[in-house]
Protein backbone atom coordinates (compact mmCIF):
# COMPACT_ATOMS: atom_id res chain seq x y z
CA UNK A 1 0.00 0.00 0.00
CA UNK A 2 1.40 3.98 -0.92
CA UNK A 3 2.21 5.64 1.88
CA UNK A 4 -0.19 8.72 2.60
CA UNK A 5 -0.78 10.76 5.88
CA UNK A 6 -4.22 10.84 7.92
CA UNK A 7 -6.07 14.59 7.36
CA UNK A 8 -5.26 15.65 10.28
CA UNK A 9 -1.12 15.23 10.03
CA UNK A 10 -1.87 17.31 6.98
CA UNK A 11 -1.27 20.61 8.86
CA UNK A 12 1.45 19.18 11.03
CA UNK A 13 4.30 21.60 11.03
CA UNK A 14 7.27 20.03 8.96
CA UNK A 15 9.24 18.81 8.97
CA UNK A 16 8.70 15.51 11.20
CA UNK A 17 9.24 11.82 11.60
CA UNK A 18 6.25 9.72 11.09
CA UNK A 19 6.04 6.20 12.40
CA UNK A 20 3.25 4.08 11.36
CA UNK A 21 3.08 1.06 14.65
CA UNK A 22 0.85 -0.58 12.56
CA UNK A 23 2.90 -1.77 10.29
CA UNK A 24 5.93 -2.41 12.88
CA UNK A 25 3.22 -4.65 14.55
CA UNK A 26 2.91 -6.62 11.40
CA UNK A 27 6.80 -6.58 10.52
CA UNK A 28 7.41 -7.86 14.16
CA UNK A 29 4.74 -10.44 13.85
CA UNK A 30 6.13 -12.08 10.82
CA UNK A 31 9.92 -11.69 12.57
CA UNK A 32 8.58 -13.78 15.28
CA UNK A 33 6.37 -16.39 13.03
CA UNK A 34 10.26 -16.96 11.36
CA UNK A 35 12.22 -17.08 14.53
CA UNK A 36 10.33 -18.83 17.15
CA UNK A 37 9.70 -22.05 15.72
CA UNK A 38 13.03 -22.07 14.37
CA UNK A 39 14.25 -21.44 17.99
CA UNK A 40 15.55 -18.18 17.96
CA UNK A 41 15.56 -15.41 20.22
CA UNK A 42 15.76 -11.88 18.89
CA UNK A 43 17.37 -8.87 20.12
CA UNK A 44 16.28 -5.12 19.27
CA UNK A 45 19.66 -3.42 18.38
CA UNK A 46 17.96 -0.03 19.96
CA UNK A 47 20.65 2.17 17.78
CA UNK A 48 18.53 2.12 14.86
CA UNK A 49 15.76 3.65 16.38
CA UNK A 50 15.26 4.17 20.77
CA UNK A 51 11.44 6.16 20.49
CA UNK A 52 9.52 4.68 23.37
CA UNK A 53 6.65 4.28 21.55
CA UNK A 54 8.33 2.05 19.43
CA UNK A 55 10.42 0.48 22.17
CA UNK A 56 7.12 -0.34 23.77
CA UNK A 57 5.63 -2.35 21.03
CA UNK A 58 9.45 -3.92 20.19
CA UNK A 59 8.79 -4.67 23.84
CA UNK A 60 5.74 -6.06 23.67
CA UNK A 61 6.16 -8.79 20.75
CA UNK A 62 8.63 -10.68 23.00
CA UNK A 63 12.19 -9.31 21.90
CA UNK A 64 15.15 -8.55 23.95
CA UNK A 65 17.14 -5.44 23.46
CA UNK A 66 20.62 -4.86 22.50
CA UNK A 67 22.75 -1.59 23.50
CA UNK A 68 25.44 -0.02 22.76
CA UNK A 69 25.72 2.47 25.19
CA UNK A 70 25.12 3.54 28.47
CA UNK A 71 22.06 5.30 27.51
CA UNK A 72 20.99 2.67 25.37
CA UNK A 73 20.69 0.56 28.76
CA UNK A 74 18.72 3.16 30.51
CA UNK A 75 16.65 3.72 27.65
CA UNK A 76 16.07 -0.42 27.63
CA UNK A 77 15.51 -0.45 31.47
CA UNK A 78 13.08 2.90 31.09
CA UNK A 79 11.51 0.97 28.60
CA UNK A 80 10.65 -1.97 30.77
CA UNK A 81 12.93 -4.61 28.78
CA UNK A 82 13.89 -7.41 32.03
CA UNK A 83 17.84 -6.48 32.92
CA UNK A 84 17.76 -10.59 31.62
CA UNK A 85 16.91 -9.60 28.46
CA UNK A 86 19.09 -7.02 27.94
CA UNK A 87 23.38 -6.99 25.90
CA UNK A 88 25.51 -4.55 26.42
CA UNK A 89 27.83 -4.61 22.95
CA UNK A 90 30.21 -2.01 21.60
CA UNK A 91 34.39 -1.46 21.04
CA UNK A 92 34.82 1.29 23.56
CA UNK A 93 32.87 0.99 26.74
CA UNK A 94 33.74 3.32 29.14
CA UNK A 95 34.22 2.32 33.31
CA UNK A 96 31.02 4.76 34.05
CA UNK A 97 29.32 2.39 31.26
CA UNK A 98 30.11 -0.74 32.00
CA UNK A 99 29.43 -0.03 36.39
CA UNK A 100 25.56 1.09 35.04
CA UNK A 101 25.11 -2.03 33.35
CA UNK A 102 26.58 -4.38 36.18
CA UNK A 103 24.54 -3.02 38.43
CA UNK A 104 21.48 -3.17 36.69
CA UNK A 105 22.27 -7.03 36.46
CA UNK A 106 22.04 -7.30 31.99
CA UNK A 107 22.37 -10.74 30.68
CA UNK A 108 25.82 -10.37 29.25
CA UNK A 109 28.35 -8.06 27.43
CA UNK A 110 30.03 -8.61 24.38
CA UNK A 111 33.68 -7.93 25.07
CA UNK A 112 35.88 -6.92 22.14
CA UNK A 113 39.25 -7.17 23.46
CA UNK A 114 41.49 -8.36 26.21
CA UNK A 115 41.99 -4.79 27.91
CA UNK A 116 38.23 -4.55 28.24
CA UNK A 117 37.82 -8.08 29.59
CA UNK A 118 40.79 -6.94 32.23
CA UNK A 119 38.91 -4.15 32.92
CA UNK A 120 35.24 -5.69 32.72
CA UNK A 121 36.90 -8.20 35.66
CA UNK A 122 38.30 -5.12 37.61
CA UNK A 123 34.75 -3.52 37.84
CA UNK A 124 32.79 -6.63 38.29
CA UNK A 125 35.06 -7.71 41.48
CA UNK A 126 34.74 -3.96 42.75
CA UNK A 127 31.21 -4.23 42.85
CA UNK A 128 31.05 -8.35 44.50
CA UNK A 129 29.29 -9.50 41.23
CA UNK A 130 30.27 -12.08 38.61
CA UNK A 131 29.52 -10.47 34.81
CA UNK A 132 28.40 -12.64 32.03
CA UNK A 133 31.12 -12.22 28.97
CA UNK A 134 30.76 -13.72 25.15
CA UNK A 135 33.35 -12.85 23.08
CA UNK A 136 32.59 -10.67 20.34
CA UNK A 137 35.01 -12.34 17.25
CA UNK A 138 36.56 -10.79 14.31
CA UNK A 139 35.38 -13.66 11.95
CA UNK A 140 36.74 -12.16 8.85
CA UNK A 141 33.44 -12.70 6.76
CA UNK A 142 33.01 -9.85 3.86
CA UNK A 143 29.05 -8.84 4.54
CA UNK A 144 28.99 -7.40 0.80
CA UNK A 145 28.00 -4.18 1.97
CA UNK A 146 28.56 -0.53 2.05
CA UNK A 147 32.35 -0.09 3.11
CA UNK A 148 31.08 2.11 6.09
CA UNK A 149 28.60 -0.30 7.97
CA UNK A 150 31.29 -3.43 7.19
CA UNK A 151 32.82 -4.90 10.59
CA UNK A 152 33.12 -8.42 10.24
CA UNK A 153 36.67 -7.98 8.57
CA UNK A 154 40.21 -8.04 10.00
CA UNK A 155 40.66 -4.15 9.27
CA UNK A 156 37.89 -3.14 10.98
CA UNK A 157 37.85 -2.11 14.47
CA UNK A 158 35.83 -4.60 15.86
CA UNK A 159 35.96 -7.95 17.69
CA UNK A 160 38.52 -9.81 18.66
CA UNK A 161 41.17 -10.98 15.51
CA UNK A 162 41.11 -14.97 15.49
CA UNK A 163 44.79 -15.25 15.86
CA UNK A 164 44.15 -13.07 18.93
CA UNK A 165 41.56 -15.72 20.26
CA UNK A 166 43.66 -18.37 21.89
CA UNK A 167 45.54 -15.83 24.06
CA UNK A 168 42.17 -14.29 24.92
CA UNK A 169 40.87 -17.65 26.05
CA UNK A 170 44.05 -18.49 28.17
CA UNK A 171 43.68 -15.14 29.51
CA UNK A 172 39.71 -15.96 30.73
CA UNK A 173 41.38 -18.59 33.45
CA UNK A 174 42.88 -15.57 35.19
CA UNK A 175 40.09 -13.57 35.40
CA UNK A 176 37.58 -14.78 38.53
CA UNK A 177 35.08 -12.51 38.09
CA UNK A 178 34.05 -12.78 34.52
CA UNK A 179 32.16 -15.88 33.28
CA UNK A 180 32.34 -17.16 29.44
CA UNK A 181 28.71 -17.78 28.38
CA UNK A 182 29.04 -17.24 24.38
CA UNK A 183 30.02 -16.19 21.31
CA UNK A 184 29.14 -13.22 19.01
CA UNK A 185 29.83 -12.17 15.40
CA UNK A 186 28.18 -9.25 13.59
CA UNK A 187 29.49 -8.56 10.24
CA UNK A 188 27.47 -6.03 9.00
CA UNK A 189 24.43 -4.04 7.87
CA UNK A 190 22.22 -3.64 5.11
CA UNK A 191 22.93 -7.20 3.83
CA UNK A 192 20.75 -8.42 0.75
CA UNK A 193 23.07 -11.17 -0.25
CA UNK A 194 21.71 -14.30 2.75
CA UNK A 195 24.35 -16.36 1.56
CA UNK A 196 27.04 -14.43 3.82
CA UNK A 197 25.27 -15.70 6.44
CA UNK A 198 25.95 -19.44 5.45
CA UNK A 199 29.37 -18.43 5.66
CA UNK A 200 29.39 -17.05 9.08
CA UNK A 201 27.49 -20.26 10.21
CA UNK A 202 30.43 -22.19 9.21
CA UNK A 203 32.98 -19.39 10.83
CA UNK A 204 30.97 -19.91 14.15
CA UNK A 205 30.61 -23.89 13.91
CA UNK A 206 34.57 -23.90 13.69
CA UNK A 207 35.02 -21.53 16.30
CA UNK A 208 32.87 -23.44 18.78
CA UNK A 209 34.16 -26.83 18.36
CA UNK A 210 37.77 -25.10 19.33
CA UNK A 211 36.58 -23.68 22.57
CA UNK A 212 35.04 -27.29 22.91
CA UNK A 213 38.36 -28.62 22.79
CA UNK A 214 39.67 -26.13 25.08
CA UNK A 215 37.30 -27.03 27.65
CA UNK A 216 34.56 -24.08 27.11
CA UNK A 217 30.83 -25.37 26.51
CA UNK A 218 28.92 -22.20 25.45
CA UNK A 219 25.45 -21.83 26.63
CA UNK A 220 25.14 -18.88 24.19
CA UNK A 221 25.68 -18.20 20.45
CA UNK A 222 24.71 -14.63 18.79
CA UNK A 223 25.32 -13.81 15.56
CA UNK A 224 24.64 -10.74 15.45
CA UNK A 225 22.34 -8.45 12.43
CA UNK A 226 22.02 -7.12 9.63
CA UNK A 227 19.23 -8.14 7.63
CA UNK A 228 18.50 -5.81 5.03
CA UNK A 229 15.52 -3.92 3.86
CA UNK A 230 14.33 -3.07 0.22
CA UNK A 231 14.77 0.70 0.22
CA UNK A 232 14.04 0.95 -3.61
CA UNK A 233 10.36 -0.50 -3.42
CA UNK A 234 9.13 -0.17 0.16
CA UNK A 235 5.60 -0.48 -0.94
CA UNK A 236 6.25 -3.92 -2.47
CA UNK A 237 8.01 -4.92 0.39
CA UNK A 238 7.59 -3.63 3.12
CA UNK A 239 8.68 -6.43 5.40
CA UNK A 240 11.81 -7.86 5.31
CA UNK A 241 12.60 -11.98 4.14
CA UNK A 242 13.09 -13.23 7.81
CA UNK A 243 12.10 -16.35 6.41
CA UNK A 244 15.09 -16.38 4.12
CA UNK A 245 17.03 -14.98 6.79
CA UNK A 246 16.54 -17.47 9.66
CA UNK A 247 16.34 -20.37 7.12
CA UNK A 248 20.58 -19.54 6.62
CA UNK A 249 21.03 -20.18 10.11
CA UNK A 250 18.49 -22.69 10.81
CA UNK A 251 20.39 -24.90 7.90
CA UNK A 252 24.24 -23.91 8.59
CA UNK A 253 24.74 -23.17 12.02
CA UNK A 254 25.48 -25.93 14.29
CA UNK A 255 23.91 -25.90 17.69
CA UNK A 256 24.35 -27.85 20.71
CA UNK A 257 21.18 -29.02 22.65
CA UNK A 258 19.41 -26.82 24.48
CA UNK A 259 22.22 -24.00 23.55
CA UNK A 260 20.41 -20.45 23.14
CA UNK A 261 20.82 -18.31 19.59
CA UNK A 262 20.24 -14.71 19.22
CA UNK A 263 20.04 -12.45 16.71
CA UNK A 264 20.16 -8.61 17.20
CA UNK A 265 18.19 -6.62 14.63
CA UNK A 266 17.92 -3.04 14.19
CA UNK A 267 17.19 -1.87 10.69
CA UNK A 268 15.22 -5.03 9.51
CA UNK A 269 12.59 -4.14 12.33
CA UNK A 270 12.06 -0.41 12.14
CA UNK A 271 13.26 0.99 8.72
CA UNK A 272 10.30 0.78 6.94
CA UNK A 273 7.84 1.93 9.70
CA UNK A 274 9.28 5.34 9.61
CA UNK A 275 8.70 8.43 7.21
CA UNK A 276 10.41 12.10 7.32
CA UNK A 277 8.14 14.19 5.81
CA UNK A 278 8.75 17.46 4.75
CA UNK A 279 7.84 20.62 2.65
CA UNK A 280 9.14 21.95 -0.17
CA UNK A 281 10.57 25.49 0.60
CA UNK A 282 11.84 26.81 -2.92
CA UNK A 283 12.39 25.96 -6.35
CA UNK A 284 15.36 26.83 -8.15
CA UNK A 285 16.33 26.04 -11.45
CA UNK A 286 20.22 26.49 -12.61
CA UNK A 287 21.68 25.75 -15.84
CA UNK A 288 21.50 22.06 -15.43
CA UNK A 289 19.52 21.31 -12.81
CA UNK A 290 16.06 22.00 -11.42
CA UNK A 291 16.39 21.85 -7.29
CA UNK A 292 13.34 20.85 -4.68
CA UNK A 293 15.03 22.59 -1.85
CA UNK A 294 12.93 20.90 1.39
CA UNK A 295 12.38 22.23 5.14
CA UNK A 296 14.38 18.55 5.90
CA UNK A 297 18.18 18.18 5.82
CA UNK A 298 21.05 16.18 6.56
CA UNK A 299 20.34 16.89 10.10
CA UNK A 300 17.09 15.29 10.14
CA UNK A 301 18.14 12.15 7.81
CA UNK A 302 22.10 11.68 7.18
CA UNK A 303 22.15 8.60 5.37
CA UNK A 304 22.03 10.23 2.02
CA UNK A 305 24.95 12.28 2.85
CA UNK A 306 27.09 9.96 4.43
CA UNK A 307 26.82 6.67 2.78
CA UNK A 308 24.75 8.24 -0.66
CA UNK A 309 22.24 5.82 0.67
CA UNK A 310 18.93 5.97 -1.71
CA UNK A 311 15.65 6.41 0.39
CA UNK A 312 12.46 6.76 -1.84
CA UNK A 313 11.06 10.08 -2.27
CA UNK A 314 7.24 11.00 -3.34
CA UNK A 315 5.74 14.13 -3.70
CA UNK A 316 2.37 13.74 -1.52
CA UNK A 317 0.47 16.78 -3.13
CA UNK A 318 0.58 15.98 -6.97
CA UNK A 319 -0.90 13.05 -8.09
CA UNK A 320 -0.18 14.11 -11.74
CA UNK A 321 1.11 11.06 -13.99
CA UNK A 322 4.07 12.94 -15.87
CA UNK A 323 7.40 13.58 -14.29
CA UNK A 324 10.48 15.20 -14.75
CA UNK A 325 13.82 14.98 -13.06
CA UNK A 326 14.80 17.28 -9.60
CA UNK A 327 17.97 17.17 -7.61
CA UNK A 328 16.06 16.83 -4.15
CA UNK A 329 18.06 18.70 -1.20
CA UNK A 330 18.23 19.98 1.85
CA UNK A 331 18.42 23.57 3.65
CA UNK A 332 22.13 23.04 4.93
CA UNK A 333 25.33 24.72 4.27
CA UNK A 334 27.14 21.79 2.65
CA UNK A 335 26.68 20.46 -0.38
CA UNK A 336 26.24 16.84 0.23
CA UNK A 337 22.81 18.11 1.77
CA UNK A 338 21.11 15.84 -0.55
CA UNK A 339 18.57 13.39 -0.44
CA UNK A 340 18.61 12.32 -4.15
CA UNK A 341 19.48 13.53 -7.80
CA UNK A 342 17.50 13.27 -10.40
CA UNK A 343 14.60 12.00 -8.84
CA UNK A 344 11.83 11.84 -10.97
CA UNK A 345 8.91 13.90 -9.57
CA UNK A 346 5.68 15.08 -10.82
CA UNK A 347 5.36 18.76 -11.32
CA UNK A 348 6.86 19.81 -7.80
CA UNK A 349 6.19 23.36 -6.50
CA UNK A 350 6.95 25.50 -3.22
CA UNK A 351 4.40 24.27 -0.27
CA UNK A 352 4.29 20.52 -1.31
CA UNK A 353 4.84 17.60 0.96
CA UNK A 354 7.20 15.41 0.30
CA UNK A 355 7.85 11.83 1.65
CA UNK A 356 11.05 10.63 2.07
CA UNK A 357 10.64 6.77 2.86
CA UNK A 358 12.18 3.97 4.79
CA UNK A 359 13.88 6.25 7.31
CA UNK A 360 12.40 4.36 10.31
CA UNK A 361 16.09 2.86 11.26
CA UNK A 362 19.35 5.41 11.45
CA UNK A 363 17.50 8.62 10.55
CA UNK A 364 16.03 10.28 13.63
CA UNK A 365 18.63 8.72 16.12
CA UNK A 366 21.46 10.23 14.20
CA UNK A 367 19.93 14.21 13.76
CA UNK A 368 22.02 16.33 14.51
CA UNK A 369 22.13 20.15 15.43
CA UNK A 370 24.34 21.64 13.01
CA UNK A 371 23.01 24.82 12.29
CA UNK A 372 21.35 25.18 15.16
CA UNK A 373 18.63 23.23 13.80
CA UNK A 374 15.80 22.22 16.01
CA UNK A 375 15.02 18.38 16.34
CA UNK A 376 11.85 17.24 14.23
CA UNK A 377 8.99 15.93 16.28
CA UNK A 378 8.23 12.11 16.01
CA UNK A 379 4.14 11.98 15.53
CA UNK A 380 2.78 8.27 15.73
CA UNK A 381 -0.29 6.26 13.64
CA UNK A 382 -1.66 2.87 14.21
N1 LIG B 1 24.74 -5.65 16.39
C1 LIG B 1 25.87 -4.91 16.31
C2 LIG B 1 27.04 -5.29 17.09
C3 LIG B 1 25.90 -3.79 15.46
O1 LIG B 1 27.01 -3.07 15.37
C4 LIG B 1 24.73 -3.44 14.72
C5 LIG B 1 24.73 -2.28 13.85
C6 LIG B 1 23.58 -4.24 14.85
C7 LIG B 1 23.63 -5.34 15.70
C8 LIG B 1 22.31 -3.95 14.13
O2 LIG B 1 22.48 -4.04 12.77
P1 LIG B 1 21.21 -3.97 11.78
O3 LIG B 1 20.36 -5.19 12.02
O4 LIG B 1 20.50 -2.72 12.08
O5 LIG B 1 21.83 -3.96 10.44
N2 LIG B 1 24.09 3.92 10.50
C9 LIG B 1 24.19 2.87 9.51
C10 LIG B 1 24.10 1.51 10.12
C11 LIG B 1 25.11 1.24 11.22
C12 LIG B 1 24.97 -0.11 11.83
C13 LIG B 1 25.82 -0.25 13.04
N3 LIG B 1 25.73 -1.49 13.72
C14 LIG B 1 23.14 3.11 8.43
O6 LIG B 1 22.41 4.08 8.51
O7 LIG B 1 23.06 2.35 7.47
Amino acid sequence: MAFSLSPELLTQPTPFYHYDLALLDRTLAALQQAARPRGFQTHYALKANVNLPVLARIKAAGLGADCVSGGEVQRALEAGFAPGHIVFAGVGKSDAEINLALAADIWCFNAESVEELQVLNGLAGAQGRTARVALRVNPNVDAHTHPHITTGLEANKFGISLTDLPAVVTQLASLPNLELVGLHAHIGSQITRLSVFAELSQKLNELQSWLEDQGHQLPHLNVGGGLGIDYVQPDEHPIPDFEGYFSMFEQHLVRRPGQQVHVELGRAVVAQCGTLLSRVLYMKQSQQTRFAILDAGMTELMRPALYGSYHHIQNLSSAAAETQPYDVVGPICESSDTFGKAVLLPSTQRGDLVAIRSAGAYGEVMSSGYNLREKAVAVYAG
